[in-house]
C-alpha cells in the first residue's frame, strides 16, 4: 500500500500543542481527530505525538502488530517508582511470564464467584444512607470499588483506616503522576521536591499494606482461594515471582482495578441522572427478571439492556479515555510510516464520538448496542478496555462488577444529581469529576 500523509497539526512554536493538551485533555483528542482526521501527528516540547482513531490502525497496534509495539519510555518512568514492573507497564519477556502466572487468578470461575461480594458490599453501603442526604457519588463509588478489591483480590476486609489511607494515597499519586506527565521530562526520582516527597510518602503507606498482607499469607502458608494467594504461591520453571514482582502486581491491580471501575460506574450514574426514560427501561427489566430479589452472575445473561448501559456508558464517557504505546520498530500500518520510537496516543475517547461509527454520538443511547450493530462495527472502533494480547486483564471482572453493582443500585435508588449541580470534567490518569465529586441526593424507591 503506498504510505499515506499524515497530517501535522502546527502548535506553539516552543510548546508545541502541549498546552493546549494539558488545558483540556480529551477535548484536545476529540476536536483535533475532527479537525485532522483519524491519524496525525503533533509536537510536544521535543517530542512528536502520533495521535490514531482509526479503527484498523487501532486493531493493527493491538492485535497484529502488538508485539511490535511496548509502553512508551515516558510512560514507563512516570509509573516506575509506584507500580515498578507490574503487569501494565511491563513489556517483553518480563510481561509475557508475568502474564502467564496472572493469568490463571482471573479464571472466569473466579471471577463469577466475586459477584455475590459486590452485590452485598453495595447493599452494606445503602443500608448506611439516609433518605434526603447529599452523597458524593465519586467518593462513594471509589471507596465501594476499593472495598471490593480488596475482598476479592486481597481477602482483607479493608478497615476504614485502610481503606482511607489507600485512597488518600492513590489520589495523592494520581495527582502527582499527571504533573509529571505534562511535564514530559519527567524529574528524577530522587530529586528532593515537595511533590517526591508527598509521593514516596503515599507509596510508603499502602506498600507497608501489601507487605503486612503477604508476611501473613506467607507465615500461614494458606491460600485464601483469592487473587493474592495465587500470586503468591503460582510457580513456573523459573521458580515463585520475587518479592518485589509481588509487590508490584499486587500495586498495579489495586490501581487498576478499582479507580478505572469506580469513575466508569461515577459517568455512568451521571448518564442515568440526566436520562430517566433510561432509567425506566432499566427498572423494568430488572424488576421483570428478578422480581425484588438479589441480583446473582446467573441473572446476566437475562440483563441484556444493563449491558448496553454499560457499553454505552464505557463508549460516551470512558473512564480509560485514550492509552498509549511506542513502536520497537519502523513499520507502515495501513499506510501510515511509523517510524521506530513513535510514540501513539490511541484517542479511545475520540473514536466513541466518530459519526461514521455512531450516529448522533454525544446522544447516551444504550438501544445502540444490538448484536447486530456490534457486529457491524469495524474492529477496532470500540476498545475501552483495549485490544489483543495487552487486553485488559480485569476486563470480565469489570464488566460483572458494573452490572452488579448498578442492578444493586437501580433497585433501591433513583439516579440524580443534587439541585443544580452539574460535574467537571477531568481528564488525568482516568476521566473523573474532579475535586467537586459528582453530588447527588438520596432519594430511595
Ligand atoms: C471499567 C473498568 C476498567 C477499564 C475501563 C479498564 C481499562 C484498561 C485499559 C484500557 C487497559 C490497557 C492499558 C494500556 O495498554 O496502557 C487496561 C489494562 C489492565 N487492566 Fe484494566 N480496566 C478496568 C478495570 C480493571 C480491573 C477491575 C482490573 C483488575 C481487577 C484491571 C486490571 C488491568 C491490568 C492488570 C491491566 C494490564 C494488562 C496487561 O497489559 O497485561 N482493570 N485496563
Amino acid at each position: 500500500m503506498p504510505n499515506r500523509p499524515i497530517p501535522r497539526r502546527k502548535g506553539h512554536w516552543f510548546w508545541g500543542c502541549l498546552l493546549e493538551m494539558i488545558s483540556d485533555r480529551s477535548g484536545f483528542l476529540i476536536d483535533k481527530h475532527e479537525e485532522h482526521g483519524d491519524v496525525f501527528i503533533s509536537r510536544a516540547l521535543v517530542r512528536d505525538l502520533m495521535f490514531v482513531r482509526d479503527p484498523a490502525v487501532v486493531y493493527a497496534i493491538n492485535v497484529t502488530h502488538w508485539a511490535d509495539f511496548y509502553k512508551p519510555e515516558y510512560v514507563k518512568s512516570m509509573w516506575k517508582p509506584f507500580l515498578g514492573n507490574g503487569l501494565v507497564p511491563n513489556d517483553g519477556e518480563s510481561w509475557k511470564r508475568q502474564h502467564k502466572l496472572i493469568l490463571p487468578g482471573f479464571h472466569k470461575k473466579r471471577v463469577d464467584a466475586y459477584a455475590s461480594t459486590m452485590v452485598a458490599f453495595t447493599e452494606r453501603m445503602l443500608d448506611r444512607w439516609k433518605e434526603g442526604e447529599r452523597r458524593d457519588m465519586r467518593l462513594e463509588l471509589n471507596a465501594l470499588a476499593l472495598e471490593v478489591v480488596a475482598d476479592t483480590l486481597f481477602d482483607i476486609d479493608i478497615g476504614k483506616g485502610d481503606s482511607e489511607t489507600i485512597r488518600d494515597a492513590l489520589a495523592d499519586i494520581s495527582e502527582i503522576l499527571v504533573t509529571d506527565a505534562d511535564k514530559m521530562i519527567p524529574r528524577p526520582d530522587w530529586w528532593p521536591t515537595a511533590e517526591n516527597r508527598r509521593k514516596k510518602r503515599a507509596i510508603a503507606k499502602i506498600e507497608e499494606i501489601i507487605r503486612r498482607v503477604h508476611e501473613e499469607r506467607l507465615t500461614s502458608q494458606k491460600d485464601h482461594g483469592d487473587l493474592f494467594s495465587h500470586m503468591v504461591f503460582v510457580e513456573d520453571e523459573q521458580g515463585r515471582m520475587s518479592d518485589k514482582q509481588l509487590r508490584d502486581e499486587a500495586m498495579t491491580l489495586i490501581f487498576a482495578g478499582h479507580e478505572t471501575t469506580a469513575h466508569a460506574l461515577t459517568w455512568t450514574w451521571y448518564l442515568l441522572a440526566k436520562n430517566p426514560d433510561k432509567v425506566a427501561k432499566m427498572r423494568e427489566e430488572l424488576d421483570r427478571v428478578l422480581q425484588g430479589r438479589r441480583a446473582e452472575v446467573d441473572d446476566l445473561p437475562n440483563l441484556p439492556y444493563l449491558e448496553m448501559v454499560v457499553k454505552e456508558s464505557l463508549r460516551l464517557l470512558p473512564s480509560v479515555w485514550a492509552y498509549a504505546r511506542e513502536a520497537q520498530r519502523d513499520l507502515v500500518i495501513e499506510g501510515y510510516e511509523i517510524k521506530k520510537g513513535q510514540t501513539i496516543t490511541i484517542s479511545h475517547i475520540a473514536m466513541g464520538r466518530n459519526p461514521e461509527y455512531y450516529d448522533n454520538p454525544t446522544e447516551f443511547r444504550p438501544e445502540r448496542w444490538t448484536r447486530e450493530a456490534e457486529r457491524a462495527l469495524p474492529r477496532g472502533a470500540y476498545t475501552p478496555f483495549a485490544g489483543g494480547p495487552r487486553v485488559c486483564l480485569g476486563k470480565q471482572f469489570a464488566m460483572m462488577e458494573m452490572r452488579m453493582i448498578l442492578a444493586t443500585l437501580l433497585q433501591r435508588l433513583e439516579p440524580n444529581l443534587a439541585e443544580g449541580f452539574e460535574p467537571d470534567f477531568v481528564t488525568e490518569l482516568s476521566m473523573h469529576p474532579g475535586e467537586r465529586g459528582m453530588q447527588a441526593t438520596v432519594r430511595f424507591r
